[in-house]
């Protein structure tokens, strides 16, 4: 099933109202200083929210009023329960490494814990096209693709199931934005939607960006893994 990404607010299924609108304000962005999260951090800028930011490296990130800077790791809970204070939703772009294989499962299992402990439901996260979910039919080349990265990464891709384990586990509204290649460029026309395969080979930066601050708003693709490409 193919559907196209709508404009923004025009949905249905948007939690529509202003009231919500207005208190999703504040983001907490994991995997800010990487290459996606570098422009979901500045489209969320742009848009007039408030954006935590959880980093290593917090002097990688750019200033602005309305970002806050928390330094720390991912795999460390109390980093993860002081980025969430003030916080109305998470978005996670974190990549994985290969010398800590397990950052994403682990990072999923404090965000469960913190997210529940402080009332905070909203979490989107970007992957890859190797999480497997029932509703999947995925074709020979996102099967290629995926064979060749688990033989190359197979704890990493292990990992990023485990997460996705636990999510389902979880009371959150979460979803899993699945992505081919992500090009460093400006928008690149419409967003493709499909939840079986991915409808394409890659997949614009700021188009990401734009599509998961609109699912900031909108349960289209809560407790879904929609792959998404231009
Ligand atoms: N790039 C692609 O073409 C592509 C394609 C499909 C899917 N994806 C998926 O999309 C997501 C984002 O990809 P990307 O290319 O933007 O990744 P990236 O450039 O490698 O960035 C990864 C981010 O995660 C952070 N990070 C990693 N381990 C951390 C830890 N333990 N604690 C705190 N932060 C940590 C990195 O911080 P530091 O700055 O400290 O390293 C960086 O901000 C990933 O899940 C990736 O698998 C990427």
């Amino acid at each position: 099933m193919i559907v196209s990404f709508v404009p923004k607010y025009s949905t249905t299924q948007q939690l529509n109202n202003s009231t919500t609108q207005q208190l999703m304000k504040c983001s907490a962005v994991l995997g800010g200083t990487g290459k996606a999260g570098t422009y979901l951090v500045e489209s969320l800028l742009s848009e007039g929210y408030t954006v935590k930011a959880l980093a290593r490296t917090p002097s990688k990130l750019p200033e602005h009023s309305r970002l806050i800077k928390v330094q720390g790791d991912a795999t460390d809970a109390a980093a993860i329960q002081n980025l969430l204070d003030g916080c109305d939703a998470v978005i996670s772009t974190l990549g994985p490494s290969r010398d800590k294989p397990d950052t994403c499962s682990v990072a999923v299992k404090h965000l469960i814990e913190a997210m529940h402990e402080k009332g905070i439901s909203r979490y989107l996260e970007v992957a890859g096209l190797a999480i497997n979910t029932p509703e999947d039919k995925k074709g020979f080349r996102t099967r290629l693709i995926v064979g060749i990265l688990t033989s190359l990464v197979p704890a990493i891709i292990n990992d990023r199931q485990k997460g996705y384990a636990l999510l389902l586990q979880s009371n959150l509204v979460w979803s899993i934005v699945r992505c081919p290649m992500i090009r460093l460029t400006g928008s690149e026309g419409p967003v493709r939607v499909n939840l079986q395969d991915s409808p394409g080979n890659h997949i614009s930066a700021t188009d990401l960006a734009d599509f998961l601050i609109q699912q900031l708003n909108d349960t289209t693709y809560a407790e879904k893994a929609p792959f998404i490409a231009n």
